[in-house]
């Protein structure tokens, strides 16, 4: 088992249960600081319900949280769980479709620490260098000045992976992101989530097997609440219980 001082992500014996039945069962998931991690499996897993627990929405019965080697996350509510650098994209983009995509970013950045920190000095030039850095990586420079309403689906989940960004947490919690995408905006936003990985913890929840492999980062299949199978995605693709429950479908 990992040192857990290492970690950003620590979870050990979770379980979790809605009127007796066990949505979460003795989970452990653990990532390393600076990790991407890919989480698979079928519908009713309990994947999204680990990003409940990780976010504090939902409150575990039984097991450890840490965050970040030392934070006890099942102490901590959803806010503050979010100023403690804990990001959470969900699969439908809550972008706002009436400012454009540059306001949506400043908005975005006016809430994150690191603007704060700088508020009585350049702040200015610090934010406007910070929304340039993520256009950048969120491949909407030249969209700057569109309303977002004008954007695509997979620009405007984009957009929102930006606002997190300028939120500057140490881990993005993504819910399938490329559902709805087309297949060049998959590709491209399995390069945008490496390109972001290279400085922050990520965990992608998934279901495309296609996206999961340009990832290119191990991965967890969880069923019923547990790990069915964890390693390199031909490992866990080729898992006779993987392919039972899930890819055989
Ligand atoms: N707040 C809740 N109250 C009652 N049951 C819940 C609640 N949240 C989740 N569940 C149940 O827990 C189980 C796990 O659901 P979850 O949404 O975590 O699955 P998932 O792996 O994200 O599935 P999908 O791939 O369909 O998104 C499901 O049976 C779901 O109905
Ligand atoms: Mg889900």
């Amino acid at each position: 088992m990992t040192n857990r001082a290492d970690t950003i992500l620590y979870l050990d014996g979770v379980s979790v249960a809605f009127d007796g039945f066990k949505a979460i069962n003795n989970l452990s998931l653990v990532l390393k600081k600076g990790e991407m991690r890919a989480i698979i499996g079928p519908n009713g897993a309990g994947k999204t319900t680990m990003m409940d627990i990780v976010t504090g929405k939902t409150r575990p019965d039984d097991g450890s949280v840490y965050f970040d080697g030392t934070v006890d996350l099942t102490t901590h509510d959803e806010a503050e769980i979010a100023i403690l650098g804990i990001g959470r994209k969900f699969q439908k983009p809550t972008v706002f479709e009436s400012l454009t995509v540059e306001d949506n970013l400043a908005l975005a950045l006016s809430g994150s620490r690191r603007v704060f920190d700088k508020l009585f000095r350049k702040a200015g030039t610090e934010k406007d260098r910070r929304i340039r850095e993520i256009l950048e990586t969120i491949r909407l420079t030249h969209r700057r000045d569109w309303l977002a309403a004008r954007l695509s689906h997979g620009q405007k989940q984009w957009l929102e992976i930006g606002m997190l960004l300028g939120q500057d947490p140490k881990l993005l919690l993504v819910d399938e992101p490329v559902a709805g995408m087309t297949d060049a905006e998959t590709e491209e936003t399995a390069r945008l989530l490496r390109e972001i990985s290279a400085s922050h913890s990520v965990i992608v929840v998934e279901h495309d097997m296609h996206f999961v492999r340009e990832l290119g980062v191990k991965v967890t299949c969880l069923h019923e609440g547990s790990v069915l199978s964890e390693g390199s995605l031909d490992h866990v693709s080729s898992d006779p219980r993987v392919v039972e429950v899930y890819l055989g479908r």
